[in-house]
């Protein structure tokens, strides 16, 4: 079988196990051979084709931050921006499955590291870059759990740009405070939770907001974390929990419970304006990734006064995990340009910048204090919680699974939200979703 190192019972490893690497450095040095032998990256290094999702809001702004770096360390290689709107990737993954497969890839895609690679990898779309990691010295720059991650059958297939963390709470602390909730004590689990939520109901306020289909999802997996254990959701994964359990129906239940609470005129909506009422002091609680720092950030909204964060109750030491990472298509027409962008997204100074902006961490674990000292007191935080916490991967952010698992849940969870079915019809569609997970 096949090995990815998705979930099962990975317990956290410390930062400090990954030993201190370079700077990747600018574009040029030695040609790379991929562990087949033949040199994946000569050709055409005038430009590259980036395809992300990072098409609009404070996304754009971390792209760009990237984009300036890239610039000056390869000022021979034109970036063109070929981005797609949509958040979580939401059209941009039916887009570049297209072009694909019709040979017009772009010369280098963002995807989530972790299971979603494994169906570009089937398919033979994607080139193993192992031979870059040798060269750039990228193992020892990136801890273990994120090689882990990365690696599948002994080969790399993507550089990471960044770490972020999906089980956060961001709330409106003026919000809380109305309906009388302690901002210093965040609830214990999702029982407490709910009932909090039920003093913002009746304070007259939306208790959480949630959007389209993927936040569901992103929501819905966070339920599962807290409801489960660590233990208990990766062994979703691999077949050791059941989901047709009795465990898996009682975060269902907890599900409908708190989708009840929400505003359905903005379940159409993708993630940022979905979170904007919590921004805006109409809503308390949006679950949502670390991105949701940039949006804050984009607003000039400070932590501790205008918002607050947590883990979603029942989650605190647990890290539910994701990464951006970047490719090499096999038919990428510029594969010159693809090397200098993988060179500059995985250079210090290139994660460094992009970080900065787009709320997440970088996944380099060599930073200097004075360097990490650069970033937000969210990140700083959210550096040491990758470090000591236990990871587990995102369903919505294709972490722990292929993309046509997490298009199966986002299906049925939006079937159940959309049409009011029961939660042992839910459970049922679950079931059949996941029905492939662990053989
Ligand atoms: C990506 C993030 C992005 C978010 C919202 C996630 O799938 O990993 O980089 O900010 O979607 O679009």
């Amino acid at each position: 079988m096949r090995r990815i190192t998705t979930l099962a019972g990975i317990a956290a490893v410390s930062l400090a196990l990954a030993a201190c690497g370079g700077n990747a450095g600018t574009n040029g040095g030695t040609e790379t051979q991929s562990s087949e032998g033949a040199n994946p990256w000569e050709g055409d290094a005038s430009q590259v084709d980036v395809m992300t999702w990072w098409e609009a809001g404070s996304e754009k702004l971390g792209l760009e931050a990237l984009e300036k770096v890239f610039q000056e360390q390869n000022p021979d290689t034109k970036f063109v921006n070929a981005a797609i709107a949509g958040g979580g990737g939401s059209q941009a993954k039916q887009k570049l499955s297209a072009d694909l497969a019709n040979k017009n890839a772009p010369d280098t895609f963002q995807a989530h590291a972790g299971a979603e690679l494994t169906d570009y990898i089937d398919a033979d779309q994607i080139v193993d870059i192992s031979g870059l990691y040798d060269e750039l010295d990228l193992k020892s720059a990136f801890p273990a759990t994120l090689i882990d991650r990365l690696t599948v059958d002994g080969s790399i297939y993507s550089v990471p740009s960044n770490v972020h963390r999906a089980n956060v709470v961001w709330a409106n602390p003026n919000v809380l405070k109305e309906a009388g909730i302690d901002t210093e004590k965040p609830p214990a689990d999702i029982d407490a939770w709910i009932a909090d939520m039920e003093k913002i109901k009746a304070a007259g306020k939306t208790p959480i907001t949630v959007g389209m289909a993927w936040t569901q999802v992103h929501l819905l997996e966070t339920i599962l974390i807290a409801d489960l254990g660590a233990d208990g959701y990766n062994g979703l994964f691999d077949g050791k929990t059941k989901w047709d359990s009795d465990e898996v129906k009682k975060a269902l239940t907890h599900f409908e419970k708190i989708m009840s609470f929400t505003d359905k005129s903005l379940h159409s909506e993708d993630w940022e304006p979905a979170m904007n009422p919590v921004i805006e002091g109409k809503a308390a609680y949006n679950v949502m990734g670390d991105w949701a720092v940039a949006a804050y950030d984009s607003q000039q909204k400070k932590a501790g006064t205008d918002y607050i964060y947590f883990p979603v109750p029942g989650t605190d030491g647990i890290f539910d995990f994701l990464a951006d990472s970047f490719t090499l298509p096999k038919d990428a027409k510029h594969p010159g340009g693809t090397k200098a962008w993988l060179q500059t997204i995985s250079s210090k100074e290139g994660q460094i910048a992009f970080n900065k902006v787009k709320g997440s961490i970088p996944a380099r674990s060599d930073l200097s204090d004075a360097e990490k000292g650069e970033f937000s007191e969210y990140q700083q935080n959210a550096m040491q919680s990758f470090g000591n916490d236990t990871i587990v991967s995102s369903i919505a952010h294709g972490a722990a699974v292929p993309v046509k698992v997490s298009n199966a849940i986002s299906d049925a969870v939006t079937k159940f939200t959309e049409t009011g079915a029961s939660v042992d019809d839910f459970q049922a569609e679950i079931v059949k979703a996941t029905q492939d997970l662990g053989k």
